[in-house]
């Protein structure tokens, strides 16, 4: 950490700022964008894109038990009836709804990927679970799907519900573990020993899923660069296939329990974090061998994940760093957000009451959405290949686009600039370079690209914060 300047931290540390796995920012999409709406979207996309593939997300909003960090859309419950209500009252009539709407217009989809998330798809006893397929496989055909991801809370299942998901049809696992560190661990509310893994991956296991990944969280309570490398000999001893060491995004105005993480001293700072990140990098790609894999992710050298990086399919999303080999998403249950193509943005509501009242109304529980227009497309193109590739080929955007980079965007050019003399980009007439310093700071960079939410000056940080804090369903 000692080539981090301690001026270009103070300059470039913002408390905001964005992570780009949407653009534009959700903050930005249409709240008037309901059901008819969603609707007329996917009669305008699917029947000109009926070869796409799809992926198919299915959201489970409840867990056991509360983590102080969590920003997932979630309950709190030990009720295993409220599972039940949603899935067979609710969510069995979203699908029924968009499948006959689908029907209704002549549109199947073609349906390449499966991926359930929460909340802890975990909460789920295998009778529901095995429901919750058996519906999916009324609604398309099931056998075109390749991937079959689930999320995993390992405090939650054993071997045998590992291997009875194989045998529904999951081939991916994605484990939620944030941190080894039994004292992080107590100030996050979220104890799990590593040794819970020597009876959860068995050889058994091991065999049946292709890509097993490791959510880890860089800034929790505690965590200390010395803790970080300790947390990451036993990630590594591990050996997941695919690594995902993601900031922790900190937002006590929307999730008041957050302010738990405090009790016992602050959290991390930038230039903690900063250096836990240099940790993480030097231990995964030293002594683990695993090899970097786009934004906050790392993968084994024969995990698709690093073919995908090769050949520059792999994309940043709302689920992390992906193959790419599927980019449209259609979302069931509360939350779910979706989209397709370059063209639309849509989401789900988040509270259960709106999303269970759309549903006995017989609507489509869609509040917001975005059509993007051209512009927007450009921009969002630049900034997924910036935050996964670090580097932007400039004749690949104005071949892709048909527009003159340089001309189209000299605002952003000048602004570049003035990080360029900082060091932390290189910008010559082919090419815009990341420097391994501006890797720190790429969302930072990257925000010259965000035409709603530049932030260049303090007053433009405290319009966005306005913005954010009222941003939930209503
Ligand atoms: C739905 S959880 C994973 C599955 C399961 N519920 C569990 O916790 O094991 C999805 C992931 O979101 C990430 N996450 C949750 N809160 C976060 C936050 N405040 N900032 C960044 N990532 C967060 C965590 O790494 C977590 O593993
Ligand atoms: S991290 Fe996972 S288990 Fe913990 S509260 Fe969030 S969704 Fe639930």
């Amino acid at each position: 950490m000692s080539k981090l300047d301690a001026n270009l931290l103070k300059k470039y540390h913002r408390d905001i700022f964005f992570n780009y796995s949407e653009y534009p920012t959700k903050d930005n999409w249409n709240y008037n964008f309901k059901s008819d709406d969603y609707k007329k979207s996917l009669l305008d996309w699917l029947p000109r894109n009926t070869s796409e593939p799809i992926m198919l997300y299915v959201h489970t909003p409840f867990c056991e038990q509360l983590c102080y960090f969590c920003f997932c859309s979630k309950e709190i419950t030990s009720e295993y009836k409220k599972a039940e209500d949603y899935l067979y009252n609710y969510l069995f009539k979203e699908i029924d709804m968009l499948f006959s709407f689908l029907k209704e217009n002549n549109i199947t989809l073609n349906v390449k990927e499966i991926y359930f998330g929460g909340g802890s798809p975990t909460f789920y006893k295998e009778k529901e679970f095995k429901a919750l397929i058996d519906k999916l496989k009324t609604c398309y055909n099931f056998d075109n799907v390749i991937d079959f991801t689930v999320e995993i809370d390992p405090r939650r299942v054993d071997e045998s519900k590992l291997l009875f998901y194989h045998e529904c049809g999951v081939n991916r696992l994605s484990f939620g573990v944030q941190d080894f560190d039994l004292e992080v661990q107590k100030r996050i509310n979220r104890i799990q020993d590593e040794k819970l893994f020597d009876s959860l991956l068995t050889t058994k296991v091991r065999d049946k899923f292709k890509v097993i990944n490791f959510d880890l969280l860089i800034g929790l309570p505690g965590q200390t660069s010395t803790s970080m490398s300790k947390t990451l000999d036993k990630v590594i001893k591990i050996k997941p296939t695919q690594i995902q060491p993601m900031l922790l995004h900190y937002d006590p105005f929307k999730r008041k329990y957050m302010i738990n993480m405090l009790k016992d001293g602050p959290l991390p700072d930038f230039y903690d974090r900063q250096e836990m990140y240099g940790v993480v990098k030097e231990k995964l790609m030293n002594d683990g061998g695993y090899k970097k894999a786009g934004f906050e992710s790392y993968a084994l050298p024969d995990d698709p994940l690093i073919k995908a990086m090769s050949n520059e399919k792999a994309l940043y999303n709302s689920l992390g760093t992906q193959t790419g080999d599927v980019t449209n998403f259609i979302a069931l249950g509360t939350s779910g957000g979706g989209c397709l193509g370059d063209d639309y943005y849509f989401q789900n509501y988040y509270e259960q009451n709106k999303y269970r009242e759309c549903i006995r109304q017989g609507h489509l529980p869609t509040f917001r959405g975005t059509k993007l227009n051209s512009d927007d497309k450009i921009r969002r193109n630049i900034l997924q290949f910036l935050k996964t590739y670090y580097y932007l080929n400039i004749a690949n955007i104005e071949k892709k686009f048909q527009i003159n980079f340089k001309k189209y965007f000299e605002i952003e050019f000048a602004l570049l600039k003035k990080l360029e003399n900082d060091g932390l980009v290189v910008c010559s007439n082919e090419k815009i370079q990341i420097t391994d310093i501006g890797i720190h700071f790429t969302p930072q960079i990257i925000n010259v690209f965000d035409k709603y939410n530049r932030i260049e000056t303090y007053d433009d940080q405290k319009d966005i914060i306005a913005r954010q804090i009222p941003r939930t369903s209503v």
